[in-house]
């Protein structure tokens, strides 16, 4: 990390999904369906980051943080001078999340992006080395102001980690920069389960366009790398 002038980091979103679209079951609990190469893509997209970026849904489903654990990972954000580890950031409009969960015992630096509510909360108790609360008049998370803070902060690259709420927040902003989305071979199906990405939808006309930029078939998964695609 260092101090930059960019306007805010450069955001790639990392999920796997079924091959019928979904992120999770209905029930939204934590379901570990990628295989272990999927496993290692998910960790090395981790160790290219600065910080990663989740939602509250995420955490409460999964209770910890996908950390960089891997010795070849570790010594090149080494020598490339970076933390050991990118800073673990939760959003969270409510700040209600459960201070039990294994994700406060895990060697991270962990951040909260909530709103003023969010920050009362945690304001007292242990857990973020930084709470940023950023709020727009309807008493939300700012993401735009918040991003461009994380800027000011040093980040220059986020890995978004979902889950399908937070992710269509940030694309309906236009605060998307690329996605990884790895296709696996089994249909999780139901018609409230997540995909990466929910909240209200885009007509058509609308919505956000994709390049394709990169295809990686292994095993039996299928790795898809795009670019949101802006005019001019
Ligand atoms: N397969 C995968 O790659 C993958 C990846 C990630 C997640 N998942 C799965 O996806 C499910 C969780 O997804 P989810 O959609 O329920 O939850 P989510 O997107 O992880 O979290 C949603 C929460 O984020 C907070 N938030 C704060 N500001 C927001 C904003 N502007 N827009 C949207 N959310 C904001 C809110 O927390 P508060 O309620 O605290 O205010 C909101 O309830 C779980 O089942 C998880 O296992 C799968």
């Amino acid at each position: 990390m260092r101090q930059n002038s960019l306007t805010r980091p450069e955001t790639t979103v990392v999920v796997a999904m079924s091959a019928d679209g979904k992120i999770a079951e209905a029930a939204r609990n934590q379901v570990l369906f990628g295989s272990p190469a999927d496993k290692a893509h998910l960790e090395a997209q981790v160790a290219a980051a600065d910080g990663v970026i989740f939602g509250a849904g995420t955490l409460r489903a999964g209770g910890s943080a996908m950390r960089v654990t891997n010795p070849e990972l570790l010594k090149q954000r080494e020598e490339q001078g970076k933390p050991s580890q990118p800073v673990q950031i939760v959003c969270s409009c409510s700040g209600n999340i459960d201070p039990n969960l294994k994700f406060f015992q895990q060697p991270i630096p962990r951040w909260l992006l909530t709103t003023t509510a969010g920050e009362s909360r945690w304001r007292e108790q242990p857990g973020f080395e930084q709470i940023l609360a950023l709020e727009t008049p309807q008493q939300e998370i700012d993401l735009p102001a918040a991003l461009q803070h994380l800027a000011t902060l040093g980040l220059e690259r986020l890995a978004v980690l979902g889950g399908g709420t937070l992710i269509a927040s940030l694309v309906a902003a236009d605060l998307i920069d690329q996605f990884w989305i790895t296709v696996c071979p089994l249909i999780l199906g139901g018609s409230t389960a997540p995909t990466p990405a929910d909240g209200d939808g885009f007509l058509t006309e609308q919505a956000p366009r994709l390049e394709l930029l990169e295809v990686k078939p292994v095993g039996q998964e299928v790795f898809l790398h795009y670019r949101r695609q802006r005019d001019g």
